[in-house]
C-alpha cells in the first residue's frame, strides 16, 4: 500500500485540524471520508479536500472499502463505541484523547484489541500529542541523557485563554489528561497517587473550580504539581518544568516574533492549543500514518497507555469529590488476558 485512506469522524474543531493537516502535510495519507453527526459540517470538511466524500453514518465509515484506517476526533463519549467498531472491522485507529472517558471503557478496548491481534501489531493509537512536541522530546531526551541529573519534582502549568462553562471534573478529564501521559512519558515510571487542591475560584458558579492543583506522585518517587486554570484570562500557555539533581530543563515558549514599543518588550500567546502544538499535531499524524503503512506498531501512546491516563483521571475525581487534600492511590490495572 503506497497512500493510506483514513475516514475522519468528528469534523468539529480538532477533526477538522487533523483532516486539513493529513490533506496538506502529511505523506501518503489520502483522506477519502469525513463522518459528522452534523452532515453540513462534514461536506464543509470535505469539500476543502479533494477525493474525500461525506458519509452520514460514522459506522458505515469505519466498514467502507475506501477506509484504510480511521480517526476519531467526535465528542468523548463516543470514543469507545468507535473504537471497538474499529477493532471489529481490524482497522488501525487514532482515537483522540482520551481513548474513553471510563476506566472500564478503556479496559474493554485494552481487551478487545488483544483478542483482535493477539500478540501481532496493535490496532490502537491514541492522540496524546506532546509525545511529539519538539519541546517535550528535546526535555526528555536531556533528561535521558543525564543534563540534570536524576529527576526530584516536575511542575506542570496548563492554562488556558476562558472555558466558562467546563466543569470541575472536565478540567481533569480535558486538560489535566494530558499531563497524566506526559509525566509517566517523560519519567519512565506510572503515577501511583493524586491529591487534588483547590485556592478559592476565579468562577462564581458552583460546577467548576478554577483554577485546581494536583500533586502527582511517581514510582520512582517523583513529585509533580499540576496548575490546570481554564480562565486564566491571557491566553493559551503550557508550562513544564523537570527539577533534576544537577539542574533543571525547561519547556521554552515558542515564539516568532518579538514587538519592542512603549518602553516595553512583548510576545504572543496563543488563543488555543491548535497554534501552539502545531507542530505536534503534524509530527505525531505523520508518525503515525508512516507505521500504518508499514505495518509496524506506532511511536503513539497504545490502548494501555490510554487506560492508565483515564485511570489516573478518575483517581484525581476522586481526591476532588473527598475534597479532604489527601492522596488517593492509583487502582492497579488488571493485566489483559493474553
Ligand atoms: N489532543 C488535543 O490537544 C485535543 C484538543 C481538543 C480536543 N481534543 C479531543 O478531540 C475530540 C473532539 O474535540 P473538539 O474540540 O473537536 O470538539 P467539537 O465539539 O468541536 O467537535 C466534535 C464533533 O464531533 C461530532 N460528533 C459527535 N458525536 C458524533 C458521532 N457519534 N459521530 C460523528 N460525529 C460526532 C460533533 O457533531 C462535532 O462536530 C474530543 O475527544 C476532545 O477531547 C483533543
Amino acid at each position: 500500500m503506497s497512500s493510506l485512506g483514513i475516514g475522519v469522524i468528528g469534523a468539529g474543531i480538532m477533526g477538522a485540524d487533523h483532516a486539513l493537516n493529513l490533506h496538506r502535510f502529511v505523506r501518503g495519507a489520502e483522506v477519502s471520508r469525513v463522518s459528522d453527526l452534523d452532515h453540513d459540517r462534514a461536506t464543509a470538511l470535505t469539500d476543502q479536500i479533494a477525493g474525500a466524500k461525506p458519509t452520514a453514518d460514522p459506522v458505515a465509515l469505519v466498514h467502507d472499502d475506501a477506509v484504510d484506517a480511521v480517526l476519531i476526533a467526535s465528542a468523548d463519549a463516543t470514543h469507545a463505541a468507535l473504537v471497538q467498531e474499529c477493532l471489529a472491522a481490524r482497522k488501525p485507529v487514532l482515537c483522540e484523547k482520551p481513548l474513553a472517558p471510563t476506566a472500564e471503557e478503556c479496559r474493554g478496548l485494552a481487551e478487545a484489541e488483544r483478542a483482535a491481534v493477539g500478540e501481532g501489531v496493535p490496532l490502537v493509537s491514541v492522540g496524546f500529542m506532546r509525545r511529539f512536541d519538539p519541546g517535550y522530546t528535546e526535555m526528555r531526551d536531556r533528561l535521558r541523557s543525564g543534563a540534570v541529573g536524576t529527576p526530584v519534582l516536575v511542575h506542570c502549568v496548563s492554562r488556558g485563554l476562558a472555558a466558562p462553562n467546563a466543569t470541575s471534573e472536565l478540567s481533569i478529564t480535558g486538560s489535566a489528561v494530558h499531563e497524566f501521559d506526559t509525566v509517566p512519558w517523560l519519567l519512565g515510571s506510572p503515577i501511583t497517587a493524586v491529591s487534588w487542591h483547590a485556592p478559592r475560584s476565579v468562577t462564581p458558579r458552583g460546577t467548576l473550580q478554577d483554577p485546581q492543583v494536583l500533586l502527582l506522585h511517581s514510582a520512582d518517587g517523583v513529585l509533580t504539581t499540576v496548575e490546570v486554570f481554564l480562565n486564566a484570562g491571557y491566553g493559551y500557555d503550557i508550562r513544564c518544568e523537570l527539577v533534576g539533581t544537577q539542574g533543571t530543563v525547561s519547556l521554552a515558549e515558542p515564539v516568532r516574533t518579538v514587538v519592542d514599543t512603549h518602553l516595553a518588550r512583548g510576545t504572543a500567546y496563543a488563543a488555543d492549543w491548535r497554534p501552539r502544538f502545531a507542530d505536534a499535531y503534524r509530527l505525531q499524524l505523520q508518525a503515525w500514518v508512516d507505521a500504518t503503512l508499514a505495518g509496524t506498531p506506532t511511536p503513539l501512546a497504545t490502548a494501555d497507555e490510554g487506560w492508565r491516563a483515564t485511570l489516573v483521571a478518575e483517581t484525581a475525581i476522586a481526591a476532588m469529590h473527598a475534597g479532604d487534600g489527601r492522596a488517593v492511590a492509583v487502582p492497579t490495572r488488571p493485566a489483559v488476558a493474553p
